[in-house]
């Protein structure tokens, strides 16, 4: 369903049961996990805005100064005239260093499952950019088939797609969902479509532990924020003094697993249905998977990409890659 098209109160409601529906099945699913996308309400988002800001978690800060660097070249790569759609789009924070370095851009579409984010952005980019045409689509980029857009003019239907994913977002998802997004973003963008992204890289366990169990518990605060939406919207009755933030690096699988750990034998009510939880039983919230060279090529080539460019940081922290759909 095209869910820009529904009124705002109806989406609402359908979010909210989507979320009773997910945390339900989440939590009588053993082992138990909570699908990742649910830490973002407004509270969650602040929250994450935060850990982008915070002294350990590197990966923001360090993509941000790749992309400075590499989007004039990347524009070149592109050529003029191209429209860039960036799924997942939050605030386009990211983006503004492309759209500074691709004036000639034929539209700007951002996908996101906020309607308040989506207008929000959209309506300081048009006035931040009066020359650049935005087209936003509010839609769950991971659900997305084709891009549900009417972009009218044959000037942007027929201008090559240029896709844009950064943050390391790629890394919530497992391989096997990692190439069937991608490929599925390869579908989207066409034959002479390309693709940057952004992706975090294996790199010394201390530093990964560091990124995601920072001093200031902000981290801790973004993943108990889930039990407090739990409280919030579905009446559950978390005691979050009673569950505590658990994440580490696991260097077999390349990946940090994020989880909430119950501190005590206890049971929680949700939406009128009680769990019980062993003192140190987890439920599974989040995946972080780092990728090496190797990882990156063979999540390209799996879905239908080659690797054109690769720019990282001189500690080689993160990489940001350039990919140009392969010949069909
Ligand atoms: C938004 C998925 C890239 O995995 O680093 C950060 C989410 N969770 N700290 C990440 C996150 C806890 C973040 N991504």
């Amino acid at each position: 369903m095209n869910v820009s098209l529904l009124a705002p109160d109806r989406v609402e409601l359908n979010d909210r049961e989507e979320f009773r529906d997910a945390v339900l099945a989440g939590l009588s699913h053993s082992p138990r996990a909570i699908p990742a996308k649910f830490l973002y309400d407004a509270r969650g988002s602040e929250l994450f805005d935060a850990i982008c800001e915070l002294p350990e978690y590197y990966l923001t800060r360090t993509e941000t100064g790749i992309l400075k660097d590499c989007a004039p070249e990347l524009a070149r790569l592109a050529g003029p005239g191209c429209a860039l759609v960036e799924f997942g789009s939050g605030s386009s924070v990211k983006t503004r260093l492309l759209l500074d370095a691709m004036p000639d851009l034929v539209a700007y579409v951002p996908i996101d499952i906020s309607r308040h984010h989506l207008d929000a952005t959209a309506a300081r980019l048009r006035r931040d950019y009066p020359r650049l045409r935005v087209e936003p689509v509010c839609a769950d980029y991971m659900a997305l088939e084709a891009l549900p857009i009417d972009l009218k003019g044959a000037d942007v239907n027929g201008a090559p797609r240029l896709g844009f994913f950064p943050g390391s977002t790629i890394g919530n998802l497992e391989p096997q969902d990692a190439t069937s997004f991608l490929r599925r973003a390869r579908t989207l963008l066409g034959d002479r479509g390309a693709m940057v992204l952004g992706v975090d890289l294996r790199k010394d366990p201390k530093r990964l532990n560091d990124a995601y169990n920072d001093s200031a518990g902000v981290t801790a605060a973004f993943t108990l924020n889930l039990l407090r939406r739990m409280n919030r919207e579905l009446g559950a009755t978390f005691d979050t003094a009673r569950f505590a933030h658990d994440a580490f690096y696991d260097p077999v699988e390349g990946r940090i697993e994020i989880y909430f750990r119950s501190l005590a034998a206890q049971s929680v009510t949700v939406s009128g249905r009680t769990f019980t939880f062993a003192e140190g039983e987890r439920v599974h919230t989040e995946y972080s998977y780092k990728y090496d060279d190797a990882g990156i090529a063979a999540l390209a080539r799996s879905a239908g990409f080659t690797i054109d460019r690769t720019w990282t940081d001189p500690d080689r922290l993160f990489a940001v890659v350039y990919l140009e759909a392969a010949a069909p």
